[in-house]
């Protein structure tokens, strides 16, 4: 009898997993009415959709706010994937989520504006923002006040005003960026595929170059050559031993945050992929189609080189936006402050009270990782949502203590509600700072290897190899916003494995 309940066991667990899901798609599909906003609570304006805007959102309690998101994009990207989208090994709208869907299950109305915040004017509480949509075909500009401001603007390219950068590279931080990318890879094979060219002019399309040896540059790296050895390779015999992909950095090695081990491993192994690295090597001229940089040699002199190039990405870190330096500019105490704006340890704005910044944007004293956006963001949420619990408490404490003289017969019963809300308030003001817990760094880097340095009982631990590129894989698929971000993404990965990436240019 026992064996035939643990033969059904997982009939039962499957269909119960069958429900668990059917009842989430339901809910996604289906979320309930919300709550309009009060004009009595305070605005609340969230700048950005990315890592460190959505986590805050994601955990707001918008009902104690009048909640605005501005942003020109309007959606959450999940970066960590973002180099699989240049390749078409994972489709590009598997990483996007939607803001709407996101706002759209707060329990009140949140608003959203698709548009970007050219300056905030600290004194007057105002954001200035701008719709460029095309649309209209015309810039139109408004002001949202503010009672509270949250800067999630994150970061731009960094391009340290090399000739040549902006005009000639593709960068790899949005999604329009990786779709660029997609295309030239396309471009430059079918270019060189072409029939009568020259053997120099055929070297020159297919040699791709990757400049910046950070997580973005290595992980690019890594993608493409899988894209050639894997696809392009097969379908288009004849350029087979032309297509060459080199990595260029000013230091002495790549992966300069990870451990010395990872990042011996990760150039061997880029030796075997046949990936050229050439460190330091500073780049600092591009053209329409060569590279000029500077080489140090162990003997300290400098050799010149230029190298002709079909697809260069330019990854080479973040520099600050406009709107962020402009805001800088106006807040005295942020004037040694380069990268970003200083923060406290409750993320609010050096020489400011009421507006705070997370992600990028931010100088908290931590890198620039979506991991830290997206504690600091559920911090900020922990945070507001606490304020606002801290102001109905103390608000209804206020009352008690008034009707405490008008019913004297009911006094000990208010006291011990008074009492009650004050333990509440005690706990409740007692918020920690803000506490960044690393759980380790994590970069594909080709042939379905990938190097981890993760936390591990108070030490470090790390690895590469194949059964790290699982590890990889699983941990940003759980890190995916969505159960729909998790389905697209495994197809994308199946569909690329059954039947090869999808060469066709758009
Ligand atoms: P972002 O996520 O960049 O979001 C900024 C938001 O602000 C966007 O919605 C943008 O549209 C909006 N915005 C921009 N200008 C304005 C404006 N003027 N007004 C209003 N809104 C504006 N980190 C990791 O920890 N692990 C990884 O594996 C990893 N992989 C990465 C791979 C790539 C290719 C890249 C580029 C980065 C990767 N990162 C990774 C870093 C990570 O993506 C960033 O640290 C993270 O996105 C920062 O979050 P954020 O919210 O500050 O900014
Ligand atoms: P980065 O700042 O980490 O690396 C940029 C590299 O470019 C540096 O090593 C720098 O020496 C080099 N460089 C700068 N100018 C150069 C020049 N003129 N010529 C040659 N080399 C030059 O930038 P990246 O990779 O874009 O990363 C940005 C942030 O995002 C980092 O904090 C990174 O940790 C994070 N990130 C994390 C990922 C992960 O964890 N898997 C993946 C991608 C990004």
């Amino acid at each position: 009898r026992k064996l035939r309940w643990l033969w059904r066991a997982p009939l039962v667990a499957s269909l119960a997993g069958i429900a668990y899901i059917g009842w989430g798609v339901y809910e996604e599909r289906n979320p309930g009415p919300q709550v309009e906003p009060d004009p009595s609570k305070k605005t609340l304006v969230v700048l950005g959709t990315g890592w460190g805007s959505v986590s805050l959102l994601k955990k707001l309690d918008a009902e104690h706010y009048n909640v605005i998101v501005i942003s020109p994009r309007n959606y959450f990207l999940f970066t960590p994937l973002l180099p699989s989208c240049t390749t078409g090994l994972i489709e590009h709208r598997s990483i996007m989520e939607p803001i709407r869907t996101i706002l759209r299950h707060k329990k009140a109305s949140v608003k959203f504006y698709e548009a970007e915040a050219s300056s905030v004017d600290p004194e007057r509480k105002v954001v200035r923002v701008l719709d460029t949509s095309e649309i209209r075909g015309d810039v139109i500009e408004t002001e949202i006040p503010y009672d509270m401001l949250v800067v999630g603007v994150g970061a731009e390219n960094a391009t340290f005003g090399i000739p040549g950068v902006r005009e000639h590279t593709c960068f790899l931080k949005e999604i329009g960026d990786a779709q660029r990318i997609r295309k030239k890879i396309m471009d430059c094979v079918e270019t060189a595929a072409f029939k009568g060219q020259s053997q120099e002019e055929i070297d020159r399309l297919l040699h791709m170059v990757v400049v910046g040896g950070g997580p973005t540059g290595v992980e690019f790296a890594g993608e493409l050559q899988d894209f050639f050895e894997e696809d392009i390779k097969k379908l288009i015999p004849d350029i087979a031993d032309r297509f060459r992909v080199t990595l260029i950095e000013a230091l002495p090695n790549v992966l300069p945050s990870f451990s010395k081990q990872l990042i011996e491993y990760t150039e061997s192994t880029f030796k075997e992929e046949k990936i050229d690295i050439m460190t330091k090597t500073m780049v600092k001229k591009v053209t329409d189609k060569t590279v000029e940089a500077e080489i140090s040699k162990p003997d300290g002199t400098r050799e010149k080189i230029t190298l002709p190039y079909g697809l260069l990405v330019w990854a080479t870190g973040n520099a600050v936006r406009p709107v962020v330096k402009d805001l800088m500019e106006r807040i005295p105490a942020q004037k040694g402050s380069r990268r970003g704006l200083a923060v406290n340890e409750y993320l609010v704005v050096q020489g400011t009270r009421d507006i705070w910044a997370v992600g990028d944007c931010a100088v908290a004293g931590y890198a620039p990782t979506a991991q830290v956006a997206s504690q600091e963001g559920n911090f900020l949420a922990g945070l507001f949502n606490n304020m606002a619990r801290t102001e109905v408490l103390e608000q209804r404490v206020r009352e008690l203590s008034g009707s405490l003289n008008l019913q004297p017969g009911n006094a000990a019963e208010i006291s011990k509600e008074i009492e009650e809300h004050e333990r509440q308030l005690r706990r409740i003001k007692d918020i920690k700072p803000f506490h960044y817990s690393h759980q380790g760094s994590l970069a594909y880097i080709g042939s379905e290897k990938a190097v981890a340095d993760v936390s591990w009982f108070n030490g470090n631990l790390a690895s590469g190899g194949s059964l790290t590129f699982l590890f990889w894989r699983s941990a940003y698929l759980s890190m995916c916003f969505s159960t729909r971000n998790r389905l697209l993404v495994i197809n994308d990965w199946v569909k690329s494995k059954l039947f090869g990436r999808d060469v066709s240019r758009e």
